[in-house]
């Protein structure tokens, strides 16, 4: 074993770096998209009753877990437990865990690519400099490949440099900076023509829509996926949280942001669609649903962006770059997953490890991208479709039935004198050894089958 753990210094610091985890193209991309095609306002509103019924409890499972234990996802299950045989199955989930963090990377690096280098392209559009923007827009495995490695790059960088100096650091920075352009740019999409219809439907519930059994399921993927479950990220920095805070408000004021983020990005996103509908921009595909998918932002809104000259082209630079901003701090999350294993388990520097995983994951990457049609769909549903709810079970499992109530009474107590007098003690327990898991295994059930 080496290395010294790492802590988050304050617990803004563990905020910035957890909302900046759970911040990324879940909300900015996923959240928008899955609302236009489910319903606008139906979905949005079990997104947030699900949020906090059901992700908010699991993420508390997974940072509690992580604060017990003070270790990676491999090494933190066998510890609550001393029966062998469910030590075994800890630690065969906890390596499931690491394997579908660095595989969710693998996918989530490319499609990191193909926004980042829209960013160089606004600004070579902006100079006029035509044939370069349209080199930066149009995907190749030349540009894909290069825009893979710079990102991958940029994300081992913050990690080699540590909890401290690397992830909270740049959480703090990058986080603010997130909020300020995404708020920025929504009043600007807002004033445009066309955005108060997009408006109407993100906002006004088609409540005959809420009953369909499809709406339910997206709403609980999205919430598990939006909030980064299930592979361990919120268990490895629930481990560098500080013993004195106060682990359910922490927990509750993370599941806030990130459900207030994404809700401002619907705020964005939907309105633009209809303002690029106004400008004549087809925003319907063939079976007459909203376009969703890499369609929606890598061509309907740059479309709109050029149709609106000098301005459209500033607001597409910064979107864009937004987006990569969002990618970054939820792909420092992923990487440290896989990287604290490695730094818990063997003897190796966290630079050394964070490198060399960095570069397989890149090569996991590659092959993603030289066998697109085989792979790049399939890798995503084995991650977030099937992976991460099934995982997310056995962390609610774990913290309900293998972690003693008197322990966790006295984790969630460290920072939270009054905890057993609270709502919180008082419902969440059983709430996670029964309700979530079960909840969970029927979204698995539903997902497999449809
Ligand atoms: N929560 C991130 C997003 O919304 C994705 C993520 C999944 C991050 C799993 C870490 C682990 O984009």
């Amino acid at each position: 074993m080496s290395s010294e753990r790492g802590q988050f210094s304050s617990r803004f610091g563990f905020i910035s770096a957890a909302t900046g985890s759970a911040v990324g193209l879940g909300n900015i991309w996923g959240f928008p998209t899955q609302t236009a095609s489910h319903g606008g306002g139906a979905f949005v509103l079990v997104y947030l009753i699900l949020a906090f019924l059901l992700a908010y409890p699991a993420l508390m499972a997974e940072l509690i877990i992580g604060r017990h234990t003070r270790h990676n996802m491999v090494g933190a299950l066998p510890q609550l437990t001393q029966r062998p045989a469910l030590q075994v199955i800890g630690r065969a989930t906890g390596l499931y865990g690491v394997l579908i963090a660095s595989l969710i990377l693998s996918f989530y690096a490319i499609v990191a690519a193909w926004l980042m280098a829209q960013v160089p392209a606004a600004v070579a559009n902006i100079g006029g400099q035509q044939p370069a923007a349209s080199w930066f827009t149009q995907s190749s495995l030349l540009r894909d490949s290069l825009f893979c490695v710079l990102f991958l790059a940029l994300t081992a960088a913050i990690v080699a440099r540590g909890v401290k100096d690397g992830i909270e650091r740049w959480s703090s920075r990058l986080m603010p900076a997130l909020l300020l352009l995404i708020l920025g740019l929504t009043a600007v999409v807002l004033t445009l023509p066309g955005a108060m219809e997009g408006l109407r439907l993100y906002l006004v519930p088609d409540f005959s829509l809420i009953a369909h059994p499809s709406l339910l399921t997206s709403a609980m993927g999205q919430a598990f996926f939006s909030l980064s479950l299930g592979v361990g990220t919120m268990l490895v920095y629930g481990s560098y949280m500080s013993k004195t805070d106060n682990l359910p408000l922490t927990g509750a004021y993370v599941a806030l942001i990130d459900s207030g983020i994404a809700f401002l990005a619907g705020l964005l996103i939907i309105p633009a669609m209809f303002v690029a509908h106004q400008q004549g921009i087809e925003i319907y595909s063939a079976d007459n649903t909203l376009i969703a998918g890499p369609d929606l932002i890598l061509k309907t809104l740059p479309t709109l962006f050029n149709s609106l000259g000098l301005s459209g082209a500033l607001i597409g630079l910064v979107f864009f770059l937004l987006l990569s901003i969002a990618a970054l701090t939820s792909s420092i999350s992923m990487l440290e997953v896989p990287v604290t294993y490695a730094l818990e388990q063997f003897t190796i520097s966290r630079s050394r490890a964070t490198w060399l995983i960095a570069s397989g994951i890149f090569a996991i990457s590659l092959l993603i991208l030289f066998n697109f049609d085989e792979l790049f769909g399939s890798v995503i549903n084995i991650t977030t479709k099937y992976s991460q709810p099934l995982l997310g079970a056995m962390l609610c499992l774990f913290a309900g039935w293998a972690l003693h109530r008197d322990k966790l009474l006295s984790e969630i107590s460290a920072g939270y004198s009054a905890a057993e007098q609270g709502l919180f003690w008082k419902i969440w327990p059983s709430y996670i050894r029964f309700v979530c898991p079960v909840l969970v295994i029927i979204i698995f059930v539903q997902n497999v089958r449809t």
